[in-house]
């Protein structure tokens, strides 16, 4: 029995494309992302790969997770009516994209405002908290300087989670400092716009400055690491060490479709193969908590989910592992390393059983 994994950063409009090899990252994003999302315009689709996504979700573990959806308002309201209805806990945003994108996906600031400012009245905080409302800007260079300033207002007025990416490749840094001329660095735009305090959870954070990770620790803001992800579009190796050196809360994504797997085992894994690589290595017990309570903290929830401890939420997972687990670091092994088959037998949020 386990607290259920907790995704900090997932792309439910990508469930369908895992393993486009298209990468790097903005070839990707133009070749199998886009044309991907853009399906979403049709409710019948969006319908279909909530439910398939849900699924996945379950079959791996994940009772919680911070989820990007399209940029399509009604695609988003499909999931959280599904995600409401199957009981996960999580965070939905609505991918603001107003420039630099296809026709097809692109939402006016304004148009994606009133979007937002609906799902908020129609979603956050529903089932007493157990959906919530992201803002989520897609990343600095789908979105103008207009439309992070208006998503850091709203999210200010609402207290809402921020959800986005961040220095993820060096071509993606360049088209950055091209794009936004004024700002000092890539976290200076989302500073800057009043995107960067407590309940930020920044994506990626591979080709960060010193005073860039400072100015993390210094916001208090979180960051999701997704290290499949990464190998997988070849953008380089977050440096973890960098955030935890700093207390900077750390949690987990699988950032499918980058990511080729929804489990956070798998995540685990690429997480220590990642910190290996930097000739920093990870422990097993440091990789299972910001799967579980780092990633639930990391999108706030740190009090109610993440652990289990009297007083929180009952949200776990029951999982098959082989006998000869005997002790706690042979368990944490197999959990770690010896995923082929994901082992979850039933997954529950507040106590009821969901799969
Ligand atoms: N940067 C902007 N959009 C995306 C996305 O969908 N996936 C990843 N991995 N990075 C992004
Ligand atoms: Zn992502």
């Amino acid at each position: 029995m386990l607290p259920g994994f907790v995704d900090t950063h997932v792309h439910y409009p990508q469930t369908r494309i895992i393993g486009r090899a298209t990468g790097p990252l903005l070839r990707w994003l133009e070749q199998s992302v886009f044309p991907e999302e853009a399906r979403f315009a049709r409710r019948p689709y969006a319908s279909a790969v909530a439910d398939e996504m849900i699924d996945r979700m379950l079959a791996a573990g994940t009772t919680c997770a911070a989820i990007f959806s399209s940029s399509n308002p009604a695609a988003t309201e499909v999931l959280l009516g599904r995600l409401a209805e199957r009981g996960l806990r999580g965070a939905v945003g609505l991918t603001l994209m107003d420039v630099r994108s296809p026709k097809a996906l692109s939402l006016s600031r304004d148009a994606a405002m009133t979007a937002c400012r609906k799902l908020i009245r129609r979603w956050h905080q529903h089932d007493d908290g157990r959906l919530e409302v992201a803002i989520t800007p897609r990343f600095a260079l789908s979105c103008s300087r207009a439309m992070l300033r208006a998503a850091g207002r709203l999210a200010a007025e609402h207290g809402l989670l921020v959800q986005t990416h961040i220095a993820e490749t060096e071509e993606e840094l360049a088209a950055t400092r091209a794009a936004h001329r004024d700002a000092s660095d890539y976290l200076d735009v989302y500073d800057r716009a009043g995107l960067l305090g407590e309940r930020t959870v920044l994506a990626h954070a591979i080709h960060l400055s010193p005073r860039e990770w400072d100015r993390v620790r210094d916001a208090g803001a979180r960051i999701a690491h997704c290290p499949d992800s990464n190998f997988f579009l070849g953008s380089g190796r977050m440096p973890l060490s960098e955030a935890h050196d700093r207390g900077i809360l750390v949690g987990l994504g699988s950032d499918v479709a980058a990511g080729r797997s929804f489990s956070m085992r798998r995540a685990m894994a690429s997480a220590y193969d990642n910190a290996l690589c930097l000739g920093r290595s990870v422990s097993l017990p440091t990789l299972f908590r910001m799967a579980t309570l780092d990633g639930a903290g990391a999108l706030g929830l740190g009090d109610r989910v993440g652990s289990l401890e009297a007083g929180k939420d009952a949200d776990f997972v029951l999982m098959r592992l082989s006998e000869q687990a005997k002790t706690v670091e042979d368990a944490l092994a197999q959990l770690v390393f010896d995923n082929d088959d994901l082992g979850v037998e039933a997954c529950y949020v507040r106590g009821q059983r969901l799969s």
